[in-house]
């Protein structure tokens, strides 16, 4: 059992639903100990990287101009294949829209607590949910992070407060889709299979895409406080942008590396369908968000899957051309994702659960 902290009076770690009230309280200059975390000091060493993380114009990776095209693809192969990660710039998601949806979700971290229950079901594949840390009916020690999980594609679901938050969040997830069509259609060409055969093993028409919005508040003890550990992500290629606070770690050759992006540019991150789906030859990225004392941050991860009910193995071409086995259980991809939301999340301990190990 976690210890009753004097800024929590009464209340047990179990009924905490969100850390920004705590963040907000004025007389709170160290965090209870159920958010003290402790991690191997070697590993919060963040490395200074010799080779930068990879930009990808993605105005080029449609161009009609065959040789920019192809040049372009092969960028892409190798940012997913050597890193995982890479900065989209030309990407064609305005400005404008990506600091208007930062600004919506803060307005909706900011309505009044008492105004939130409704957003907060038991059931982790509620296609609404608002919450704190990651699972906390699962966890000893808290995240300090609230979130919004929102399921937005192939059926569109908002919370219906704040007012704009709607318009904002369907144009911007639409917009996040064309993205990471253009990317797949790269990917496909990469591993030598057909888009259409791609978009039908995927069934990329109903793809599950989930918007996510992460709020994490200033915080008295960042060197302890976790915002969210080690991790990789379900689905295909996730989407992420923030308020130009830094926080996102990702791991590159076994050191953490920093992620200071470009102005407008927007954050891509292989998750482990892609991972499944090339038979291992584009990892998913272990990656992880830290906290600071001055500025409270806010992320938008756009989760982008297959469709709910595919069951994820790679081509039969890819096999081919390989000439190996599926390195993988085959698995629907919704009993993944709910594998994953009602777990604790470590590491990449879901997809090494599938991992066929000869
Ligand atoms: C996530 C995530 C990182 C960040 O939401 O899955 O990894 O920087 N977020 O907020
Ligand atoms: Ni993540």
């Amino acid at each position: 059992m976690a210890e009753t902290s004097p800024q929590l009076g009464q209340h047990s770690a179990a009924s905490i639903t969100c850390v920004k009230k705590l963040a907000e309280s004025p007389d709170l200059d160290s965090i209870p100990s159920h958010y003290t975390y402790y991690t191997n000091p070697a590993e919060t060493m963040a490395s200074d990287p010799h080779d930068s993380i990879p930009t990808i114009d993605l105005s080029l990776l449609t161009s009609d101009n065959p040789d920019h095209r192809s040049k372009a693809i092969h960028h892409l192969d190798k940012a997913c294949e050597e890193w995982g990660f890479f900065m989209i710039v030309n990407h064609g998601i305005p400005e404008q829209l990506m600091r208007d949806v930062i600004d919506v979700t803060n307005e909706f971290f900011n309505l009044p607590e008492e105004e939130k229950p409704e957003f907060q079901p038991e059931n982790v594949l509620e296609p609404i949910r608002y919450g704190t840390s990651f699972n906390t009916a699962k966890e000893k020690v808290f995240w300090w992070r609230d979130f919004l999980k929102v399921f937005v594609h192939p059926e569109f679901h908002c919370p219906h407060k704040p007012q704009s938050l709607r318009e904002v969040v369907v144009e911007y997830c639409r917009k996040s889709r064309e993205v990471v069509r253009k990317l797949l259609k790269g990917i496909s060409e990469s591993l030598g299979i057909e888009e259409s055969e791609m978009e039908k093993c995927l069934g990329l028409d109903s793809s599950l895409q989930i918007f996510i919005a992460n709020l994490y508040p200033r915080c008295p003890n960042p060197d302890v406080a976790v915002g969210i550990a080690q991790h990789s992500d379900h689905g295909l290629f996730t989407l992420l942008i923030q308020n130009q606070v830094a926080g996102l770690h990702i791991q590159h050759k076994g050191n953490w590396v920093h992620v200071n992006p470009l102005p407008n540019s927007i954050l891509v991150n292989t998750g482990d369908h892609l991972e499944i789906f090339s038979n291992g030859k584009y990892k998913s990225v272990l990656h992880r968000a830290v906290v600071n004392k001055m500025k409270a941050r806010i992320s938008i991860a756009v989760a982008n899957g297959p469709s709910a009910d595919t069951v994820v193995s790679p081509p039969p071409r890819l096999l081919q051309t390989q000439g190996c086995r599926p390195a993988y259980v085959p698995m629907q991809y919704k009993d993944y994702v709910l594998a994953q939301q009602s777990n604790q999340l470590k590491g990449k301990s879901i997809l090494e659960r599938v991992q066929i190990r000869d």
